[in-house]
């Protein structure tokens, strides 16, 4: 019998022998092959491993909750006791209602489908990677690409919701007289305005914030996903604990130091459009997840996380840029701390993001050298960096490169 596990291209990592890697355990800031080979990992399931692998703090505080049960039939204590930790150290002080969902794509979905049932419009206007269900999918574009390359529309056909009056809109290029033309032709069928906080890498928090004004003179509520930031910037991400930027806030990925959870917080002014939503499901209320958020909040607090994450990525880049200069190719590869550091973007020479293959190849390299890094994509820093054998990462860091000035 074949037994095959569906892999979306972003979680395969084939190297140049075209073998696949299997990840078999993991261990602060590398993870191991069943094979036993090791991998300087900067992908982090995709960000949400925060404090690193099998975190020892971590683990003990889990495992004296895991004997009180995992699920129940509603609601738990330990649910009330995460929310007042978490808002309670952001001394947030707004009315607001939170709903418990396991991934950001549900907690979006959800967020446009209270933003319909409250304007009584079904458009929405996206602004960058936000899921993978229809409306947040559907036409979309390269949203990890900077801005001007950002031209091909992709993900089309066989997607619903996308059509007629719940047309869904790129705000693709960051400026300001796209979306004002955007809201002038379309307001009337738009509900919301989705904001992936990773695009404030390319603009600044005032472009934001005017983009905001614009958007509440037509009546579009804001919906600020902070899934990439949220516990690893700050416990509400960038920009999260400024209640008056959002009617409605996702977090995900880090909170829970690689246990699926996010939130959608909801300001009260929507209570009636919340409930009547109906959104949640069976896993809504299980409380694994739970214990791992309270305690990564916990450990992050405890341990000056946040600021000794946004010391790591400047280091990164810093060692990662030292030797881009020793290979000579400052002209065409750059890294650099974004959101303050917490995660590491590499930008490449124009010409390279018309060339997928180039990009690929790269990180191809990079997986050679045992280092797990995106290209096309932030990667992410862990507290576990801290302990990093660096010698060894600027050797493979030169290795990669190396190899891949050949086939420039
Ligand atoms: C900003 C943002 N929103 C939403 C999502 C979707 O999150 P999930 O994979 O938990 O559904 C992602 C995933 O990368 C994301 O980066």
């Amino acid at each position: 019998m074949k037994n095959e596990i569906i892999k979306r291209s972003v979680v395969r990592y084939i190297n140049s022998e075209n073998r696949e890697i299997k990840f078999n355990n993991g261990k602060g800031c590398y993870v191991y092959t069943d094979h036993g080979q090791k991998y300087s990992d900067f992908v982090l399931g995709y960000g949400p491993v925060v404090l690193g692998h099998s975190n020892e703090q971590f683990n003990e505080r889990i495992l004296t909750l895991l004997p009180e049960g995992i699920h129940f039939p509603g609601f738990s204590v330990h649910h009330d006791a995460y929310l007042k930790a978490l808002f309670h150290n952001m001394k947030v002080t707004d009315d607001l209602l939170t709903i418990f969902m396991k991934t950001s794509s549900e907690s979006n979905t959800g967020a446009m489908r209270i933003a319909a049932e409250a304007t009584k419009r079904k458009g929405v206007i996206r602004c960058g990677f936000t899921g993978w269900h229809d409306a947040q999918y559907a036409s979309s574009v390269p949203w990890h690409f900077p801005p001007a390359f950002r031209n091909t529309v992709r993900n089309i056909g066989n997607m619903r919701g996308i059509s007629n009056e719940e047309e869904v809109f790129n705000w693709d290029t960051l400026q300001t007289t796209q979306l004002e033309e955007l809201l002038k032709l379309k307001s009337h069928q738009i509900s919301s305005l989705i904001f992936d906080s990773y695009q404030l890498s390319f603009i600044t928090e005032d472009d934001l914030r005017q983009a905001i004004c614009l958007c509440r003179k037509y009546d579009i509520l804001i919906i600020l996903d902070e899934t990439k930031s949220a516990g690893r910037v700050g416990p509400l991400g960038c920009l999260g604990q400024e209640t008056e930027l959002w009617d409605m806030l996702v977090t995900g990925k880090a909170i829970a130091n690689g246990a699926p959870l996010s939130l959608l917080i909801v300001k009260e002014h929507l209570r009636e459009a919340t409930i009547k939503a109906q959104v949640g499901g069976t896993h809504s209320k299980e409380v694994m997840s739970i214990y791992c958020a309270l305690t990564t909040l916990e450990i992050m607090n405890e341990s000056n996380g946040y600021a000794t994450l946004r010391t790591i990525g400047e280091r990164t880049s810093t060692i990662f840029n030292e030797i881009v200069h020793e290979c000579g190719l400052n002209e065409l590869i750059k890294m650099s701390p974004i959101l303050g550091g917490a995660l590491v973007d590499i930008t490449l020479a124009d010409r390279l993001y018309n060339n997928p293959q180039t990009l690929k190849l790269l990180q191809t390299f990079f997986l050679d050298n045992s280092i797990l890094l995106l290209v096309g994509h932030p990667s992410f820093i862990s507290l576990a960096h801290s302990g990093m054998d660096w010698n060894e990462w600027r050797s493979q860091i030169f290795k990669s490169l190396a190899k891949w000035k050949k086939v420039l």
